[in-house]
């Protein structure tokens, strides 16, 4: 009796260790995943403050997942571009992002998704504070 039971121990916990996914498990960090069962130390964590955000860990990461599939120099269009500090800021200072994406869903991004209430919320702390390259 106590064999079988060993043995179907043996069975059960190899089977189910192959299927664990291992990731990283903190929901706070920017590369958490929601399937992982192990966590595997992989977290990495951003150090964007919302309140005070710093151009290098706040601001330009939204724009570069966001915005520059289109608003970049080499666009043929022609279209605005927003690929560095100084051309973020002077549309940021000038009321066009903010306006831009807090307008209809598809507006800006274009055909996206809305920014997050966070995101926005870190431009628009961004440029009341006078929109610092920090
Ligand atoms: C899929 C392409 C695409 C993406 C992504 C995109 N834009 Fe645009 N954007 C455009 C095009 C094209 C225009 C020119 C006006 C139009 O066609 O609506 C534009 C125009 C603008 C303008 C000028 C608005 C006006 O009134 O003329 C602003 C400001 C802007 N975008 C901000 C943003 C910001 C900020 C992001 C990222 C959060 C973003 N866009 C993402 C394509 C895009």
């Amino acid at each position: 009796m106590r064999f079988f039971l060993i043995l179907s121990m043996l069975v059960i916990t190899s089977c189910t260790y192959d299927e664990l996914l291992v990731g990283c498990m903190d929901s706070l960090a920017l590369n958490y995943d929601p399937y992982a069962q192990v966590d595997d130390s992989s977290c990495i964590f951003s150090d964007c403050e919302v309140n005070s955000p710093s151009f290098t860990d706040c601001v330009e990461p939204i724009f570069i997942e966001h915005c520059w599939g289109c608003h970049f120099p080499s666009n043929p269009n022609g279209i605005l571009s927003l690929s560095n500090y100084e051309e973020i800021r002077n549309q940021v200072l000038n009321g066009n992002v903010i306006e831009s994406i807090k307008r209809e869903v598809g507006f800006m991004p274009k055909n996206g998704e809305r920014l997050t209430v966070e995101e926005i919320l870190i431009i628009e702390n961004w440029k009341e504070n006078g929109a610092p390259n920090n």
